[in-house]
This record gives structure tokens, C-alpha cells and sequence, in this order.
């Protein structure tokens, strides 16, 4: 299908892809994904698509009607997505989002792959075994849910949430009960938890621009703790850099992206993902 083009030129063979968000300009997708598909050889070529939300189901449409092999989609659409799909993966729907679409000859199948990405950057980049341990997940919306499901999947003893918003914590971790011993809690309950063997922050407190900000302030962190967070825009937040010094072991945010990338490539392929290539691009990318 891939008809090889080595010249990395596009032409009349060339296989599409996409991104789409509102706004989405700053997107770091298409510059790793074109450099794996380079990597590879493949005739392929994916491009970001500003789509307002008013025309997300057009360009769904578009999909099959231009034969489209794959699209990411992202902020704000990947809740509304998923009613103009033909399929959608179980997890994506447990978890309630779809970041990636699979397009088998005009059927659309969508799928979740941030979770499962966050949870292979982790083990990929820590060594770590999350089997039996005890894991505490700060912040309950869109991210969290996908983390905490794939999370859920890789047996831990304990998954603890903490938000802001107490509610959403505990409606969390009753969806995700069914795969895990799951419990919610307000940010301040936080500060009593001193046996966490991992910590993760989903929120976007600390992204830049309010780099100086940390989402949670009372967690103990411990040496050998691992300490973990989504956020990639800096590459590495003040809250990582406090748990370093306290001779945590930090995982960065990049990961998660590199490794959503990863699957969506690998779903869309059936090859797999050159992974330090694409983090090579994201990386020279962001210090541009
Ligand atoms: P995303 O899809 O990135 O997870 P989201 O669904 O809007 O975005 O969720 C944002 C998360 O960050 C929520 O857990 C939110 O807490 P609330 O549920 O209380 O709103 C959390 N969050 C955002 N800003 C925050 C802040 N300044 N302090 C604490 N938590 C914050």
C-alpha cells in the first residue's frame, strides 16, 4: 500500500494524513510524524487541518470521501468525534475520547492512544514495573481519564485521585474501579499520603507561560519516587525539578507525546514507530 518514495517527495502515490484541532498551528505532529514516515520510507505525508468545531463532521466526511488513511484529532474535538465514527475501540469508549482514526477503506474506527502512550513512555523510560504499586494521579479531567485507565489495565495495588474539583476525582475513580482499586479525593487529602510509588500530574498547572506555578504543593516526595507529569511545554516543570532535588526519579511529559504518536503510527502502518527519530524532530522543533 506504502508505495515507497525515497526521494521524500509528494506525488501522485502519496498517502494522507492529519491532525485536526482548533487551534492547532502549534502542533507538533505533523513534523514527527513526517520525519517517521521519512525514517521508514514511506510514500506518506500528514499535515495539520484547522477545523472549527462547527465543521468537525465535514471534515470527518473528508476522511473517508478523500481516503485519508489516518487523522489524529485534537483539542476540542476529541469528545465530539466519536459520534460521526463507524467504530469505537473499546477503551476510547470507556475512557470517552478518540485521538486517533483508522480509516480501513471508508470505515472509520477511532481509538484512545494517550493513555497507552503515557503508560509505555513510563515503563520505556523509568525500567519501572507498575505492577503491585501504588500510584497517585493528580487531576480529574479529559487527560486524566485516559491515563488513569491505562494505568488501570497494568494491575498497581492502588490508584489515588486528587482534584481540585473533589467530585470529579471520585466520579473518576468510580468509572475506573472496575480494573483497579480506585479511590478519589480532595488536593488537600494529599499531603496525608507518604507510600506513593508513583506521582503524576495531569493538570496544566505549571505550563508555560506560568512555569513558576506547581499543582501540588504538600505531596512528600521520597527518594526512589517516581515523579511524573504530562505537561511537556517546559520540557521540564518546576514541580519535576523540586521532586529531582529531593532525589526523586523524573519522568517528563515529552514521553507521553512521543508515544501516543508511536501507537496512532503503528495502528495506521503496522510498522513500528522509530521513536528516537521522532523525538529527535519534536525536540529540534521545540528549540526553534
Ligand atoms: P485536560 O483534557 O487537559 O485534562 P480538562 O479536562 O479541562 O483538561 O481538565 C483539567 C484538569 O486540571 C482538571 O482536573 C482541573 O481541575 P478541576 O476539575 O477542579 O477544574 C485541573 N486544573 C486546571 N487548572 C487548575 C488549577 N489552577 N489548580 C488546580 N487544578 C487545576
Amino acid at each position: 500500500m506504502n508505495i515507497r518514495n525515497s526521494a521524500g517527495t509528494i506525488d501522485s502515490h502519496t498517502i494522507l494524513y492529519g491532525v485536526f484541532g482548533d487551534p492547532v498551528h502549534h502542533s507538533k505532529s505533523p513534523v514527527m510524524m513526517n520525519a517517521a514516515f521519512r525514517e521508514l520510507g514511506i510514500n506518506a505525508a500528514y499535515a495539520a487541518f484547522h477545523v472549527k468545531p462547527d465543521r468537525l463532521r465535514d471534515a470527518v466526511y473528508g476522511v473517508r470521501a478523500l481516503q485519508y488513511r489516518g487523522v489524529n484529532v485534537t483539542i476540542p474535538h476529541k469528545v465530539e468525534v466519536m459520534q460521526y465514527l463507524d467504530e469505537v475501540d473499546e477503551a476510547a469508549r470507556i475512557i470517552g475520547a478518540v485521538n486517533t482514526i483508522v480509516n480501513d477503506d471508508g470505515k472509520l474506527t477511532g481509538y484512545n492512544t494517550d493513555g497507552i502512550g503515557y503508560v509505555r513512555s513510563l515503563k520505556t523510560e523509568t525500567g519501572s514495573d507498575l505492577r503491585g504499586k501504588r500510584i497517585v494521579v493528580i487531576g480529574a479531567g479529559g487527560a486524566a481519564r485516559g491515563v488513569v485507565h491505562a494505568l488501570a489495565q497494568e494491575r498497581p495495588s492502588s490508584i489515588r485521585i486528587a482534584n481540585r474539583t473533589k467530585d470529579k476525582a471520585v466520579e473518576l475513580a468510580k468509572d475506573m474501579s472496575v480494573f483497579a482499586d480506585c479511590s478519589g479525593m480532595g488536593m488537600e487529602e494529599l499531603s496525608a499520603i507518604s507510600d506513593a510509588d508513583l506521582v503524576l500530574n495531569t493538570t496544566s498547572v505549571g505550563m508555560h507561560p506560568h512555569t513558576d506555578q506547581v499543582p501540588a504543593a504538600n505531596i512528600s516526595f521520597q527518594p526512589g519516587m517516581i515523579v511524573s507529569d504530562l505537561i511537556y511545554n517546559p520540557l521540564e516543570t518546576r514541580w519535576l525539578q523540586l521532586a529531582g532535588q529531593a532525589g526523586a526519579v523524573v519522568h517528563r511529559g515529552l514521553g507521553m507525546f512521543l508515544y501516543q504518536g508511536a501507537y496512532a503510527f503503528e495502528y495506521w502502518t503496522g510498522k513500528p514507530a522509530p521513536v528516537e527519530v521522532m523525538r529527535e524532530a519534536v525536540m529540534r522543533s521545540l528549540q526553534n
